[in-house]
């Protein structure tokens, strides 16, 4: 082609099928002059013709001097621009929200579905042919997951990978599991003040996400049971060379999947999501992504009900022996064999014909490797398990109609068929105010409940559902009661602790009801959570309800008031779930 010819190839617009750069041009009203605009502006930043023609890997970057999980995204990206790169793609990064949990005021559940909708414009407007998600604290994978169902651009997600364990005073201690237990020392007088700075210092020794089985590292082996993520990619620490190859893997895949515009519908079904339903279980892992998994699901028009998530509870042994509910850290994980072994020690329970990224099969993929062998003693066969039943059970009754979860296996196995006088708390200004007082009247034979936690009491659900023993009960020494709110708790947390209670007490719900004094009644096995209130007098209480109103709201707080989600629709907003007549 001469140089004349060449020279108007590289603004010619393609209108079937456009790729990379000649995607989404702006609207000017003259295509031909958008592309020769945005070829203008791009070469600015040194790129030449050849490159701008290659197929593009858009990297969505959470990276942020706020969010230490993701401190390693500039390393990471830079790896994955060398996969994209030897793949013959042209990599470019842009930046989307980030998302702390310690960092996110009033909690970052308030943020997620932002997050969400901020990652899906920017995948809708970004002239990209498919994107590496980068992400890794709890509510980003799931956020970044939400926002590319939606936009349905071919994606590959990358965790950042958990942190690594530090020590106190020769005891080995990571986030966020032994941060609540040392400080729980520290309230009932156990640590001093200088061990508990001390603390301070050793609990998160590198970046990376927390080290446990929380949120984070749950939905890190979430999105690969649902194929969405490089097999084997879950559990290698933040600061690993393993974390630094899979990132460059990512970069390969994801040149692959644009190349073979493979997008996420083509992939996720309800079987998809019940292997990670199943895969939740298993690992005991964190409640938050039951409303995470029923988010994403609900992006695509696929319901996952709580009698389903019950249902494979019953069916699903417990088989990764990991902190909160266990013993081990992530490292531990990945050094036993990581999620490859888990996938493969769970194959009997799992659908094994489900797709992944990969273009092939789960099953396909796990019989491409070699399944780790060796002794360890952190991932259990299924017919040895930890529990023969999965950790969360699902509860009903007058005090949840539409539901409420609890991690049984994190709580106090003597608790889990109990009853005992309410101790009610309006909300967390009134907890705070009273939990500590020395006249609080409250007896460790009592239940504690919460309320106001919900998605729109709080707002935004934070993770408050573990509430802290009174002051003067754990100087005595109690270190669990049964706890109840509409709230969520961190994943790294345990306890007899009833969490995401639905609907919520902001809109009425019976948990709005409950007097201090109010007999209640849990009896996990039965799935049953009631309070022993006659329904004369639960209606005499509704009637003197306060009802509540968004009118005095601005902005996001009220776009978020009127149009949030109860905890079994997964805490989205109405719009933002798939049209029921299609995505
Ligand atoms: Fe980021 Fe725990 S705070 S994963």
């Amino acid at each position: 082609m001469s140089r004349q010819g060449e020279a108007a190839n590289n603004v010619m617009v393609k209108k079937d099928n456009p790729k990379g750069m000649r995607k989404g041009l702006t609207r000017y009203g003259d295509d031909a002059f958008a592309l020769f605009l945005r070829k203008s502006f791009i070469k600015g930043a040194g790129y030449g013709d050849d490159a701008l023609d290659r197929t593009v890997i858009g990297i969505a970057d959470t990276g942020s001097d706020f969010n230490p999980c993701h401190g390693n995204s500039e390393d990471l990206i830079e790896q994955i621009r060398a996969g994209v790169l030897a793949a013959g793609g042209l990599p470019m990064a842009f930046p989307t929200i980030s998302l702390h949990e310690s960092f996110a005021y009033p909690t970052s559940m308030y943020l997620r579905n932002l997050m969400a909708m901020d990652t899906e414009e920017m995948l809708k407007s970004l002239p990209v042919d498919a994107v590496v998600l980068v992400g890794g604290c709890d509510k980003t994978v799931p956020a970044q997951v939400m926002g590319a169902l939606s936009a349905n651009i071919p994606f590959v997600q990358l965790v950042t990978g958990p942190m690594s364990t530090g020590s106190f005073h020769g005891e080995r201690v990571g986030a966020c599991t032994d941060c609540r237990r040392l400080w729980g020392d520290f309230r009932a007088g156990r640590l001093t003040e200088d061990e508990i700075s001390e603390a301070n210092d050793a609990l998160v020794p590198t970046i990376g996400t927390c080290g446990v089985m929380g949120t984070a590292s749950t939905m890190a082996l979430l999105v690969e049971a649902l194929g969405l993520a490089p097999l084997g990619s879950a559990t290698a620490p933040a600061v690993s060379a393993d974390r630094r190859r899979i990132a460059e893997q990512a970069g390969h895949l994801a040149v692959d999947i644009a190349k073979r515009r493979c997008h996420p519908t083509d992939i996720l079904t309800l079987a998809s999501f019940e292997n990670a339903l199943r895969v939740l279980l298993a690992v005991g892992g964190s409640t938050n992504a039951i409303i995470h998994l029923t988010a994403m699901a609900g992006r695509l028009g696929i319901k996952l009900s709580l009698d389903r998530l019950d249902e494979l509870s019953k069916q699903t042994p417990v088989i990764v022996d990991l902190k909160p509910s266990g013993t081990g850290y992530m490292e531990d994980l990945h050094a036993a064999g990581g999620s490859v072994r888990i996938l493969s020690a769970l194959s009997g329970f799992l659908e094994m014909q489900a797709m992944t990224v990969t273009g092939q099969t789960l099953g396909q993929e796990l019989s491409n490797i070699d399944i780790p062998n060796w002794p360890q003693d952190i991932i259990r066969s299924s017919k040895q398990p930890i529990y023969r039943e999965g950790g969360l059970a699902v509860l009903y009754g007058n005090l949840a109609p539409q539901g409420a979860i609890i991690k049984q296996v994190a709580a106090s196995q003597h608790l889990l068929s109990y009853t005992g006088r309410a101790v009610v708390f309006a909300n967390m200004a009134d907890l705070a105010s009273r939990i500590d007082s020395p006249d609080l009247d409250v007896s460790q034979d009592d239940i504690l409940v919460l309320r106001q936690i919900g998605p729109k009491g709080a707002p935004g659900m934070p993770e408050a559902g573990l509430i802290p023993i009174p002051k003067k009960l754990a100087k005595q020494g109690v270190k669990d009661m049964v706890r109840i709110s509409d709230g969520r708790m961190s994943g790294t947390a345990a306890g007899t602790i009833i969490l995401h209670v639905a609907p919520e007490s902001a809109v009425g719900g019976p948990l709005s009801l409950v007097r201090t004094g109010d007999q209640i009644q849990l009896d996990v096995a039965k799935r049953q959570l009631d309070m022993l209130v006659s329904d004369q007098e639960l209606e005499r209480r509704r009637a003197e309800q306060p009802v509540a109103s968004s009118a005095e709201l601005r902005g996001y707080e009220k776009l978020f008031y009127d149009h949030v989600l109860q905890a079994p629709d997964g805490v989205d907003f109405d719009f933002l779930r798939a049209k029921k007549d299609g995505h």
